[in-house]
């Protein structure tokens, strides 16, 4: 596909929290040797055009890729060959870069949402943001048993309940969670019959059980009850050997999705980036297990030789959200690209995601990763970000307290602190907004019993709800 400017462009002044890697590093110093002497220092042309200007781009990138374009030149216009001073990965870092100044010269410009006072208006509605949920520390998941009933996940590692508009204590008894890093108690999801069978789901990094090296540490799911204010009745439902568990503090993933008696949940690379392609090892993958823990036969990998059986699809980075579609039950996540290239994936049976032969993005320092952005044999995602917005939660919406939104997935952002509207049609996204910005780091988004969308915030830490607007 020949289109350069692939990110999708938002209007709105930067917020520059967390985004502010954007137009730094090695390859803004690779722009300042090769281009800005033609281009201008802020890309605005000079001898050359704007680089900012995407119609200039469109006519162009119409016949020619930008790797081609800046690799051969033109003499006609006077637009150098580069093919001799720089590589095809440093040439596709440069249109990673181009794409981070477009969006932060049209976000000086322009406001990303319209909001006025406390009222947003955005998706066709007229809402505010209500504190519902406050004294938390570090909320990481929220699961609603029922409308005024809610369990919450605290990364440090407690578990608490919120019911009848109370906060209780961290529940005694849960299990030994190595918080550091980016680990910790990273989710919390009831079994969808939880109503007959009581089971709540954990999912955390933890040390082995015979630690080697305690401060080794991995992705854990355990299952357990409730007797007041106590966790008992624990199952180990899915632990990897001690020879996976590294000291490396990142890419936990983590997400679950309930289904037909399944529980699906991802693991990050673990900053290994190759492990995902991997089929050996449990990271950078969607996991598909038995609710109570088994591998299930079919599993795509099941029978391969010294393939990680519970292996559903590869090549994932670091998905951090996960939900099913309510009405076809398509799984759907959002993963984690690095600098740029941020993804929502439909997740099916054995695919290839790509990472990290393929990705939109480039590593945080500015040097490329790979030119290749799409390759046979590995799935392209329903929609990418670059710049990143750091996606984490989704939820699909299933409510009525805003009718129009009904089904559309609610992506949320860390970094940009962004709350993003997605309707999706199976394998297609046919729309894609803004809905909330700049209200914290948006870490979980919930569909509530009650009908109305849920958020948990980081900085300030807090469970919120969107509320229409009088
Ligand atoms: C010697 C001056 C010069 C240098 C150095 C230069 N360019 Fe150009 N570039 C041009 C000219 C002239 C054009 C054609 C006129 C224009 O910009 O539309 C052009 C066109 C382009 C276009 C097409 C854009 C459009 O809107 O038509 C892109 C993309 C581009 N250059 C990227 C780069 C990149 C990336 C670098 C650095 C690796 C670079 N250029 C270095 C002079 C230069």
């Amino acid at each position: 596909m020949k289109v350069f400017f692939s990110c999708l462009i938002f209007l709105s002044a930067l917020t520059a929290y967390g985004q502010n890697r954007i137009g730094t590093g090695a390859v803004e110093k690779l722009y300042q040797q090769n281009c800005m002497s033609c281009h201008g220092p802020a890309l605005g042309g000079g001898l050359g055009g704007s680089l900012l200007d995407k119609s200039a781009w469109e006519e162009v990138g119409q016949t020619v890729s930008f790797l081609e374009y800046v690799r051969e030149g033109n003499a006609d216009t006077g637009m150098p060959s580069f093919k001799d001073a720089l590589s095809n990965k440093e040439i596709r870092s440069l249109e990673i870069y181009i794409d981070e100044m477009i969006q932060k010269a049209d976000r000086e410009e322009t406001p990303v949402v319209q909001k006025t006072g406390t009222v947003y208006e955005a998706g066709g509605y007229r809402f505010e943001v209500e504190t519902m949920i406050e004294g938390l520390d570090t909320p990481w998941s929220v699961y609603f048993l029922s409308p005024r009933h809610a369990l919450i996940a605290e990364k440090p590692g407690d578990l608490r309940i919120w019911q009848e508009g109370r906060l209780s204590p961290p529940i005694r008894g849960t299990p030994k969670v190595l918080a550091k890093g980016q680990g910790g108690l990273l989710e919390v999801a009831a079994h969808p019959n939880y109503e007959e069978n009581g089971w709540i789901y954990l999912g955390f990094s933890a040390a082995p059980e015979a630690a080697q090296d305690p401060d080794s540490y991995m992705t854990k799911v355990v299952r357990g009850r409730l007797d007041g204010d106590r966790w008992v009745d624990e199952e180990v439902i899915f632990e990897v050997p001690e020879s996976f568990h590294s000291p490396r503090g990142v890419h936990f993933g983590t997400r679950f999705v309930f289904q037909d008696g399944y529980l699906f949940f991802s693991i990050g690379d673990r900053g290994v980036q190759n492990e995902a392609q991997e089929l050996s090892s449990p990271n950078g993958k969607i996991h598909r297990i038995h609710d109570d823990g088994r591998i299930p036969r079919d599993n795509p990998f099941a029978d391969k030789k010294g393939a990680y059986k519970s292996i559903w699809t590869y090549g994932n980075r670091n998905p951090q959200g996960m939900d099913a579609h309510p009405v076809t039950g398509a799984i759907y996540s959002t993963e984690h690209g690095p600098r740029g290239g941020d993804e929502t994936n439909l997740i099916e049976k054995g695919l290839n995601y790509g990472w990290p032969v393929i990705t939109h993005g480039m590593n945080y320092s500015g040097t490329p990763i790979t030119d290749k952005t799409a390759a046979p044999g590995m799935e392209q995602p329903l929609l990418h970000w670059t710049p990143s917005i750091a996606v984490c939660g989704i939820d699909f919406y299933e409510g009525d307290v805003f009718p129009d939104w009904k089904h559309d997935l609610f992506v949320g952002g860390l970094a940009s602190q962004e709350l993003h509207r997605l309707q999706i049609d199976g394998d297609e996204v046919t729309a894609h907004e803004i809905i909330l910005k700049g209200e914290g780091r948006v870490r979980d988004v919930a569909s509530g019993p009650d009908g109305y969308l849920y958020l948990v915030l980081n900085r300030p830490d807090k469970i919120v709800r969107l509320v229409p607007a009088p």
